[in-house]
């Protein structure tokens, strides 16, 4: 179970989830994409109309044993989704009255996850309440950083959130990789940014680098991937190279034949 976080907003972590959920979906790997954002960008971004969801993972952090019933089968071939709504704004309150209000999320996915050969949380742009049950969740962190302003101090308190949970609530969490996300190698901050992630994190950050690329940010706007809306781009090339290693690091390189859908070769 992977947990895409970073606090600061706009850096790319839906866009990161959705598309490594795709990636994973269409390599024959079954795949739960959690949308642990109030925003719900992760649910929209893949055509689901929010306004018609009767259950969500809001309901499931209120009562883990149903969270089954909220999930969202099949939203592309091998990809389930459990879908957010505006309501988990108020969860972030509401949860800290509640018993083991960090492990809500982990209790919910409990029961759904062996299901699974890869679970992805998307989570908000906070270090609160539901990123902090996001950690608790996962086995591993994924940090996407922009290349577009020098990151490293809200890394520090990123990282400094990191050891707490690990230290106190999930020993076993790791942080997977750093991908560099908004890449644009016209700018001298761009490639300066890429040099000060690699110096602070070393074999940490992914190889794939993922462009700026206006194919990206129009995807979402109609309900497609980058594997649906231009399985050609650079960003789609970017992004199941991107897979690939993360594929290589988490032990699951035999990789079982590609389901036959709809959804472009990534
Ligand atoms: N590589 C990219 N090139 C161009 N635009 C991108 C790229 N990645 C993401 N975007 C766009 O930038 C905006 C922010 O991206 P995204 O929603 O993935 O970030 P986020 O970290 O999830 O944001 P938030 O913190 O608000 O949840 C979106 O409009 C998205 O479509
Ligand atoms: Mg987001």
């Amino acid at each position: 179970m992977i947990a895409v976080a970073n606090q600061k907003g706009g850096v790319g972590k839906t866009t990161t989830a959705v598309q490594l959920a795709a990636f994973f979906a269409h390599r024959g790997f079954r795949t739960l994409l959690v949308d642990l954002d109030p925003q719900a960008n992760a649910t929209s971004s893949l055509g689901i109309d929010r306004g018609q969801l009767e259950t969500t993972v809001y309901e499931a952090l209120l009562e883990p044993e149903g969270a089954e019933s909220a999930v969202l089968a099949d939203v592309r071939p091998g990809l389930d989704l459990l879908p957010s709504s505006g309501l988990l704004a108020g969860a972030e309150v509401e949860l800290v009255a509640t018993p083991q209000r960090e492990f809500r999320l982990r209790a919910a996915l409990q029961h759904l996850a062996p299901r699974y050969a890869v679970v992805l949380v998307d989570c908000p742009p906070s270090l609160g309440l539901l990123t902090v049950n996001a950690l608790v969740a996962a086995r591993a962190v994924l940090v996407p950083i922009q290349c577009e302003y020098l990151p490293l101090e809200g890394l520090a308190q990123l990282v400094t959130t990191l050891d707490l949970v690990k230290r106190r609530l999930n020993p076993p969490l790791d942080v997977i990789g750093v991908v560099l996300t908004m890449f644009d190698a016209r700018t001298r901050l761009a490639l300066q940014v890429v040099q000060e992630v690699r110096r602070a994190f070393g074999a940490r950050v992914f190889r794939a680098i993922i462009p700026r690329a206006v194919r990206l940010a129009e995807a979402p706007s109609h309900g497609q991937t980058i594997f649906e809306y231009d399985p050609a781009s650079r960003a789609a090339r970017a992004y199941n190279e991107l897979g690939a290693e993360l594929l290589e690091r988490l032990g699951l390189c035999t990789v079982p034949e590609p389901i036959e859908s709809a959804q472009g070769t990534p």
